[in-house]
């Protein structure tokens, strides 16, 4: 007989009643060090303080009235991400899914209000993962995700991660834009390098192509930059964010240059609960905190640490782990198996990890993980390997 929840996830045997910081507490009150964040959901840990007092406040104040009218958190919030961002303006959404769509759209409708509604091919790359709406599983293509959700919505071809050489030959002045994620989280923390970052921003100048970058996982501090794709020292025209902006809130948003926003005027968009004062609430006080300077040099400064004991892990066994990948505290191991044995094994040892494609185990832990819990977390991993070595 089917679940009363729709079996669509491969649970683990375990359920979570309350955290504490980079700790969650398990029904049966064992501790579980937690590396994954809700995937790279709960920037600040479990129940941090501000973020408790912040949402209690506002939900005592007022929840949900509409975006019939103004909504002067969710205009605090766009304020702080316009100043801290290359944007000019921004649509909340609830999710990444919901992120996706919008700025699929958005890319469209700007050619079409520059009178050229044919331009509509989107370039994506083998490996992404934008959601699993529709529009964001056309968009990226995997046998996995599309198969039997037909017909898929067309104007999308994926390209080979990284092939500059692919994007060259595919690209031209009838692109309507390249989507990609700086760093692919579910397809293996696989990294694109800064040189060709700028080199397909330079393509996308050249052809008047949109460049979209989806920053849902790799955004909000995530890289010890506020966005990974100011280590490249360029901006996209669109960005998707949702994930960290929330701190564990359901929020997400579009963010977008004058220009590339330029078609979506009133009756173009909408949602019932983007932008609702208590997500916008939580999320100010989320950038207040992760675009501090100091905070996001202390994101550099842990990951620099998780990064060198990493490093030491995957020397002791080399027959697991191949290499550590990714940027700040969106790191990955490469493993030599399926990553899914280190992931049960870990719970043997009390620690939440996240397997990813590509063979690879993601470590996305709290931002604010103390130094003390990255070195538990690394003798975690450590007897975890060894017990999947063992067999
Ligand atoms: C890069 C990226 N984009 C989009 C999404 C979809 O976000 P959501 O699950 O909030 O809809 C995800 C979720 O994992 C993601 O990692």
């Amino acid at each position: 007989m089917i679940s009363h929840v729709l079996p669509t996830y491969n649970r683990a045997p375990v359920a979570f009643e309350r955290g504490e910081g980079s700790w969650a507490i398990a029904t049966d009150g064992t501790r579980y060090l937690d590396l994954g964040a809700g995937i790279a959901v709960n920037v600040l840990g479990h129940a941090n303080p501000d973020l408790v007092a912040t949402l209690t406040g506002q939900a005592g104040r007022i929840w949900h009235v509409s975006n019939l009218y103004r909504i002067p958190e969710q205009e605090r919030l766009a304020d702080l991400l316009v100043e801290n961002t290359f944007a000019d303006t921004v649509f909340f959404t609830n999710s990444g899914t919901e992120a996706a769509e919008l700025a699929i759209k958005m890319a469209r409708k700007y050619w079409d209000s520059e009178g050229d509604p044919e331009r509509v091919e989107i370039l994506t790359f083998d490996g992404a993962f934008h959601g699993r709406s529709t529009g964001a599983i056309a968009a990226a293509g995997s046998e996995k995700m599309v198969k039997g959700f037909g017909p898929l919505m067309p104007g999308f071809r994926q390209l080979p991660f990284g092939d500059m050489a692919a994007l060259h030959a595919a690209i031209s002045d009838t692109t309507c834009a390249v989507m990609i994620e700086p760093i692919q989280g579910e397809g293996g923390i696989r990294t694109l390098a800064d040189d060709d970052l700028r080199e397909i921003r330079a393509l996308c100048d050249k052809t008047g192509t949109l460049l979209i970058l989806d920053e849902v996982q790799s955004g909000m501090g995530r890289t010890g930059r506020l966005f990974a794709h100011e280590f490249a020292g360029v901006a996209p025209d669109i960005m998707m964010v949702a994930k960290g902006i929330g701190g564990g809130f359901p929020l997400g948003a579009v963010l977008a240059t004058e220009k590339a926003a330029a078609g979506m005027v009133a009756g173009t968009h909408g949602s019932t609960y983007g932008g609702n004062p208590l997500g916008c609430a939580v999320g100010s006080k989320v950038m207040e905190i992760v675009a501090d300077p100091a905070f996001l040099a202390e994101v550099g400064r842990k990951a620099g640490l998780f990064r060198q004991k990493l490093e030491g892990l995957v020397a002791a066994h080399p027959n697991l782990f191949e290499a550590v990948r990714g940027q700040g505290l969106m790191l990955g191991l490469k493993c030599k198996i399926a990553p899914g044995d280190l992931v049960k094994a870990g719970y043997d040892q009390q620690i939440l990890t996240v397997a990813a494609a590509d063979n690879t185990l993601r470590l996305l832990p709290p931002l604010n993980i103390s130094d003390e819990d990255i070195s538990e977390a690394v003798v975690r991993l450590d007897r975890a390997a060894s017990a999947v070595e063992q067999g």
